[in-house]
């Protein structure tokens, strides 16, 4: 069969996309579907549905990650893979990992209809917290799935209340059975929302990262003196929010002060007790550091530190750092990258070789298995946020790009 006409349903796509959005729907106009919540389990449930609707072989590994394997003409070779991943961040958008799911699915379900059997088998998956913003850090189950991490590790994260990740996992039912350890994979595709402004700035309509940024994550606890603060002079105060307040700047100051290709941010804090009339006794707050080069990272990581540790000291706040998360930046195959551009081309997309600054679960499959992603635009540049949004003609382009970039690759006949 001459596939080169075939494409994705754009309507069902859509049609798909906005029955997942209702799931935890926002007031804003986006969804918050935190990891193991009862949302991602509603949406989880709803997507299994859509699995067995096209008899695809449902797994559920240990870690909760959902896997739908389409079978295909030789199943001893190893199969095409992509997914994403279907929590969110809070208060977060409808298209951010979702489209990485649902894309691949439409893609199923249009060769289904066009009863198109590939030579490899496809599997379609749903990797469990990819966002970290529950339970830190982020991309958990393709870490642990690639070998990266280790799963009582992960199994023993908390949340911001203190509960396990493990406990969550087996509230909401997925605590499946399948070991969550890699497999062969030929190709690993992740279709995704640019989360960015540059193909809208270049009036592009695809993007193929040549790969993702490392991401570097760090959790720090001050602890400070507590007392009344009207009697309470102000000198001699060990306030531990305003030793972070210190940081945080240097933080955002980082990249100017250090140079080089670098983003640095503190994105959440606890303070402690969080009353008006009390100096802080303790503070929680994290540090986000990406780069192209991890060693540029991690020398930035060094000089924050030290400025760190002379802040504390300064102010009697003693410090404690945990180095939580490092994942390296990721180079993908530049075969696979290639064919997503040239894919872009034979079906009229204008597309961009870029970079991914936003982490993915193709980090993690990039150690494993050749490894390509393929972006679409972000309105305004907009991400986690509810008011994230990518045209529909985009979302169904990129469906487009990748049933083509998988079924080139699904009939690939050599071995490995
Ligand atoms: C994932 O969403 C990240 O880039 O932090
Ligand atoms: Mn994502
Ligand atoms: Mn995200």
């Amino acid at each position: 069969m001459n596939f080169k006409r075939l494409r994705v349903n754009g309507n069902r796509l859509q049609n798909t996309l906005e029955e997942m959005a209702k799931i935890g729907a926002t007031s804003g106009g986006g969804v918050q579907r935190l990891t193991l919540s009862d949302e991602d389990k509603q949406a989880r449930d709803l997507f299994v549905r859509w699995l067995k609707e096209l008899n695809l072989e449902v797994t559920i590994d240990e870690m909760g990650s959902i896997f739908g394997k389409r079978a295909g003409k030789n199943n001893a070779l190893p199969p095409v893979m992509s997914g994403s991943h279907i929590d969110s961040q809070p208060k977060g958008g409808r298209f951010d990992g979702i489209l990485g799911v649902m894309g691949p699915l439409e893609v199923l379900r249009t060769l289904d209809e066009n009863n198109i059997e590939t030579i490899r088998p496809i599997v379609i998956v749903d990797w469990t917290n990819e966002e970290g913003s529950r339970f830190a850090p982020a991309m958990v189950a393709s870490g642990v799935w690639a070998g990266a991490l280790d799963r009582d590790w992960v199994y023993q994260r908390t949340d911001i209340h203190g509960r396990r990740f493990v406990d969550e996992l087996e509230r909401i039912g997925y605590r499946g059975k399948t070991p969550a350890k890699k497999q062969p994979v030929h190709a690993y595709y992740e279709y995704h929302i640019e989360q960015g402004p540059l193909l809208e700035r270049e009036a592009k309509r695809i993007g193929a990262p040549k790969g993702i940024l490392c991401l570097h994550w760090y959790d720090i606890t001050l602890e400070g003196e507590a007392n009344q603060v009207g009697p309470t002079p102000m000198e001699g105060r060990h306030d531990a929010l305003c030793a972070a307040a210190e940081m945080i700047l240097k933080v955002n100051q980082l990249p100017d002060k250090i140079g080089g290709n670098l983003v640095a941010t503190v994105g959440e804090i606890q303070n402690h007790p969080n009353s008006r009339n009390i100096i802080p006794d303790r503070v929680h707050f994290t540090v986000d550091i990406r780069s192209w080069d991890d060693d540029h990272a991690l020398t930035a990581w060094e000089d924050l530190k030290n400025d760190f540790e002379a802040v504390a000291a300064k102010r009697g706040c003693p410090i404690r750092i945990e180095e939580t998360w490092r994942v390296e930046h990721s180079p993908f195959d530049e075969t696979l990258v290639r064919r997503v551009l040239d894919t872009a081309e034979e079906l009229n997309y204008p597309g961009l070789h870029m970079v991914s600054g936003a982490g993915h679960d193709a980090s993690y499959m990039n150690q494993i298995a050749p490894t390509a992603m393929i972006f679409v635009p972000s309105i305004n540049g907009r991400s986690h946020v509810e008011i994230e949004n990518t045209r529909w003609e985009d979302c169904e382009a990129g469906a487009n790009v990748l049933l083509h970039c998988i079924l080139k690759s699904a009939n690939e006949n050599k071995e490995n």
